[in-house]
């Protein structure tokens, strides 16, 4: 029987509901059901809408329902229409007429809202841990890894040299910025819709600031209209989510660059690797491309939920229902992505030869050679110039600019000298990068620091 079997006469079509219902997917909000439905019942009481016998009679049934639920007692069933009938019909099932009286002063269109939040904000406090934990490997790895030098590259060509703990760092840097945006949307995502009704609140003299009080909500919603029509936290939280995963999917692809035979810098664990079928000699960096592959879905998502608003008049419309299984996809993503990415980057062995050899060999010290006559007068674009020269006289020859003779340099510039070999040393190079931000120990050490402080100031807040 249906919730509005009065209006009508005839029963809806059993195609026709399995359309209509939600309950596959909005079934794993039920404790956000209930709680929410608590709440409610509390105010109905403390406003004396609700005799406070029958109040305290829904407490309970709801609390056995809930208990049930999670003995395994009860099981949630597949044929009802959404999660709110199916809480609302097992309470009238169990305390006849009071069960009736839940519903008062509410309708499903602000109990969904305050459901999605209510189930969002859990799973946005989770992901920024999920993705503390990563930032916490990165800043852990790269304290093991500031002397160990790599090719910086841009447009993938050998550029400057930097370490190891600078290229993590610059990942620990993003994926903070993404607790912080996650943080920001659950921010706003923060007030309360319950008691918008459908979409005109109501004439019982209900408490608002009380309901938003007991679920922990700043306040209730200013506007009951946008109360049951605002989805945009289901955006924002997805946008937040994709960008986590534009995050991990740069990660993932130099990830799987850098096993390449070609690279070699790392070598992922047995554990986070597969076999091929056919080559025996293959170790696949699968996880790594799952990862990447899994962040268009999490983009369609975000366009999904877009173009589900767009135009929407207000208030509630049943498109509306098509938000929860594009968010919580791309919270189920992010989270897989993670349990998964996390470890296979604590993991992973760090070669540093075959960093340091990389870094031997692609002239990434020039920039370093030409700044060398700089500061012994020349203008910088000659001695860009004069530098670009000597490059293409060692790849003519197959040398150099550590192996270029003292008498090649003077035949360039009478400038050189025999110091210029110490300037174009990769170390002193990449710890001569001492400015705030760049490779040199003292800077990584205090991005680290600034990396763990920021950790820790956003555990602090949660
Ligand atoms: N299952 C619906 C949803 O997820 C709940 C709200 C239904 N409201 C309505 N007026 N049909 O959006």
């Amino acid at each position: 029987m249906k919730l509005w079997a009065g209006r009508f006469s005839k029963e809806a079509d059993k195609q026709l509901d399995d359309f209509n219902s939600s309950i596959s997917v909005d079934s794993r909000m039920i404790k956000e059901d209930i709680l929410g439905s608590i709440a409610h019942a509390a105010m109905l009481k403390k406003q004396g809408i609700i005799a406070p016998g029958e109040a305290d009679k829904i407490t309970a049934g709801l609390q056995d329902i809930l208990h049930d639920l999670q003995s395994g007692a009860l099981t949630v069933d597949m044929e009802a229409e959404d999660v709110h009938t199916f809480v609302e019909a097992t309470l009238t099932e169990r305390l006849g007429e009071t069960g009736k009286r839940l519903h008062t002063a509410r309708s499903r269109n602000d109990q969904v809202a305050l459901d999605v939040r209510l189930y969002l904000r859990g799973r946005g406090e989770q992901l920024k841990k999920d993705l503390a934990a990563l930032v916490t490997v990165l800043a852990d790895k790269a304290a093991q890894h500031q002397e160990t030098i790599l090719p910086g590259y841009t447009h993938l060509q050998r550029a400057q040299p930097v370490t190891f703990a600078h290229h993590l760092l610059a990942y620990a840097q993003m994926f903070l910025r993404d607790m912080g945006r996650i943080g920001d949307a659950l921010e706003r995502m923060n007030e309360m819709p319950l008691g918008s009704g459908a979409l005109a609140t109501t004439t019982y003299p209900i408490d608002r600031w009380y309901t938003a009080e007991l679920l922990g909500f700043s306040a209730p919603c200013a506007n009951s209209l946008d109360g049951v029509s605002d989805r945009d936290f289901c955006v924002e939280l997805a946008a937040a989510l994709s960008l986590v995963m534009v995050h991990l999917s740069r990660f993932a692809e130099e990830i799987i660059l850098w096993c390449s035979w070609e690279f070699r810098f790392v070598e992922l664990d047995d554990a986070f690797s597969t076999g091929s079928s056919i080559m025996p000699q293959k170790k696949n960096p699968d996880i790594a491309e799952l990862v990447r592959g899994k962040s268009g879905r999490v983009f369609g998502d975000l366009m999904a939920l877009l173009s589900m608003l767009k135009g929407l008049p207000l208030a509630y419309n049943k498109d509306m229902q098509e938000d929860k299984e594009a968010v919580f996809d791309a919270c189920d993503t992010v989270s897989a992505c993670l349990a998964a990415f996390t470890p296979m980057v604590r993991t992973m062995r760090v070669n540093k030869q075959a960093m340091r050899h990389a870094a031997a060999a692609g002239f990434i010290n020039a920039t370093d050679c030409a700044d060398y006559l700089v500061k012994k007068g020349m203008a910088f674009r000659d001695a860009y110039k004069l530098v670009g020269g000597l490059v293409a006289e060692c790849i003519e020859k197959g040398k150099t600019l550590e192996t270029l003779s003292l008498e090649e340099y003077k035949a360039a510039s009478p400038v050189f000298e025999s110091d210029v070999y110490e300037a174009i040393d990769l170390k002193n190079c990449t710890m001569g990068r001492g400015a705030y931000g760049g490779p040199a120990v003292e800077s990584t050490t205090a991005q680290i620091d600034l990396v763990r402080k920021k950790l820790s100031e956003m555990e602090e807040k949660a």
